[in-house]
């Protein structure tokens, strides 16, 4: 009988583990997932440190959470994701998601031109949250 309880009152705090997980993100599952973006992005920090190797392909994703859109000063980027930052994109929890989840749809519906198209041949299917958090970490 006691033994039950205790089961219970277990399954309850894992639920809410796993509840907060989902909502806040896992930065270690992220730095795993970091492989899938490894081909085109690293991780550098300003002091040269190189937190994760990775090509040239994107821009370094060190500082990229709360940053502006398109700003990472050396890379060129599309003209459209350098407009989308002019015009006040930032990389918050809502909008890094909705990006590597589906960078081309994401640009179409930022920009309202439905023919715009993201570089970024990439489309993240699960874990987008996990990466925010990792990400975050490189950031204030
Ligand atoms: C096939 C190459 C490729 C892969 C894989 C890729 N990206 Fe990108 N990413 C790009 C390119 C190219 C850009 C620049 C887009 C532009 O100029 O419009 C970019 C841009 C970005 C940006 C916007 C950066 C800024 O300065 O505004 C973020 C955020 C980003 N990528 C995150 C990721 C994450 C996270 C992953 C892995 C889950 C990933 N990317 C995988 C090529 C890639």
């Amino acid at each position: 009988m006691t033994k039950k309880i205790a089961l219970i009152a277990a399954s309850a705090a894992s639920m809410t583990l796993a509840g907060w997980a989902a909502h806040a993100g896992d930065p270690a599952a992220g730095e795993t997932q970091f492989r899938q973006c490894r081909a085109c992005h690293m991780i550098t920090a300003p002091d040269g440190d190189v937190i994760q190797r990775g090509g040239r392909v994107g821009p370094n994703l060190y500082g990229i959470i709360g940053a502006q859109a398109g700003a990472v000063e050396g890379f060129r980027y599309s003209d459209e994701l350098v407009a989308a930052g002019n015009d006040g994109l930032v990389w918050d929890r809502e909008n890094f998601i909705a990006y590597v989840e589906d960078p081309t749809g994401f640009m179409r519906e930022f920009t309202g031109d439905a023919r715009a198209r993201s570089p970024m041949n990439f489309q993240m299917r699960s874990g987008a949250d996990d990466m925010y958090a990792y990400l975050a970490t490189f950031s204030d």
